[in-house]
């Protein structure tokens, strides 16, 4: 039978990007003799146009019996006014909840031929190759309470809850370990345990993981430090494990050390490696339909795709050769060119990686 795969274009630069990397897809699809069948689906500010909600009920149902989902990216301005609850953000929240995908991959891998690109001084990022474990179904992006109130005095306040449970702490801690087995065996977690009592537990339960994964080196920071040490000397870190609003904070500051967040893919998985992969950038309004939205995070978000939840590395493989092999060539959308260069398309690039993967 053949494996679905639900396509999530979503706002401004998704459909563009997701363009490329679908190209992308049906051509290592037929390569490899796949056996992929793509569906495409509603989610965010399209789907508040279309149907009213960020998150259609067939949108979720395809996702449930989806193999594996390739989302682009949702929201911008456009839905600014909407009720809170009705946000585009809302509906790939919504989605990562349902389905459970609490285990986050954002590395932030630095491609040789990027390095002037990067923000930081190319020898503090040559080699760079991290990777930020977030959890993404719990901390403060869900926990009740939650909401904006109006004090007895008519001043407004608001509110929300920071809130792990032990099990919680434990499931990505376990991912995050095993990862770092499979990668340079050292764990670095980051909390706020000197303020916040919830990241006093999950030091804990690290702690206590600890002790099963003797051959990982494990650490612990806190968050603040981690952001100086980030931009300061990246270079330390193999894999980093953090809660849902801190990892959503230093794997932005990560991406840049990599030249653009552009080049950035992400994984979300399940418990069984189900999983959704998206770009870690967002919808990109202010260049929305000009055609020069870099689409290589999201074609190597196929990748990951294909190595996590497909069991399909050497097309994964192939992907991620074709995308160094167009960065050999020169090739630069406008987000990684560097003084001289001259920037391609969206569609231009999207097209060399496609021949890249003949050659
Ligand atoms: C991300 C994004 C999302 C998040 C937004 C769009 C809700 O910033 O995936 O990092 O905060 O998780
Ligand atoms: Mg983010």
């Amino acid at each position: 039978m053949a494996r679905r795969i639900l396509v999530l274009p979503g706002d401004y630069i998704g459909p563009e990007i997701m363009a490329e990397a679908v190209k992308v897809l049906e051509a290592v699809n037929d390569r490899f003799d796949l056996g992929l069948s793509l569906e495409q689906g509603l989610l965010g500010g399209d789907a508040i146009d279309a149907e009213g909600t960020p998150l259609p009920e067939a949108t979720l149902a395809a996702a449930r019996a989806a193999d594996a989902i390739l989302l682009g990216a949702v929201g911008g301005p456009k839905w600014d006014s909407v009720e809170r609850h009705l946000r585009p953000e809302r509906g790939l929240l919504g989605l990562r909840k349902e389905l459970e995908l609490f285990g986050n991959l954002r590395p932030a891998l630095l491609y040789p031929q990027l390095a002037e690109a990067s923000s930081l001084k190319a020898e503090l990022v040559a080699g760079l190759d991290i990777l930020i474990v977030r959890e993404l179904t719990g901390g403060i992006y869900f926990g009740e309470p939650r909401g904006i109130r109006t004090l007895e005095n008519g001043e407004r306040e608001g509110f929300n809850t920071y809130v792990y449970r032990e099990s919680e702490i434990r499931r990505i801690g376990h991912l995050a370990f095993r990862l770092a087995q499979q990668r340079g065996g050292r764990l670095c977690s980051v909390d706020k345990s000197n303020v916040l009592e919830v990241t006093v537990l999950w030091r804990e339960i690290m702690e206590e993981l600890g002790k099963e994964y003797p051959d990982v080196e494990l650490s612990h920071m806190y968050v603040d430090n981690a952001a100086m040490q980030l931009v300061r000397a990246p270079k330390q870190f193999d894999v980093l494990v953090t809660g849902n609003m801190f990892g959503d904070i230093l794997s932005d500051a990560a991406a840049m050390l990599t030249g653009s967040i552009g080049m950035l893919p992400s994984a979300s998985l399940d418990k069984d490696g189900r999983g959704m992969y998206e770009p870690c950038h967002g919808s990109a309004p202010d260049i929305a339909g000009q055609g020069i939205a870099n689409p290589l995070a999201t074609i190597l978000s196929v990748a990951m795709m294909l190595r996590y939840s497909l069991a399909e590395p050497a097309a994964a493989e192939a992907i991620e050769q074709a995308v160094s092999r167009v960065l050999d060539q020169g090739l630069r959308t406008a987000d990684i060119a560097t003084a001289g260069q001259l920037a391609v398309s969206t569609a231009e690039m999207g097209a060399a990686v496609l021949a890249a993967l003949d050659a």
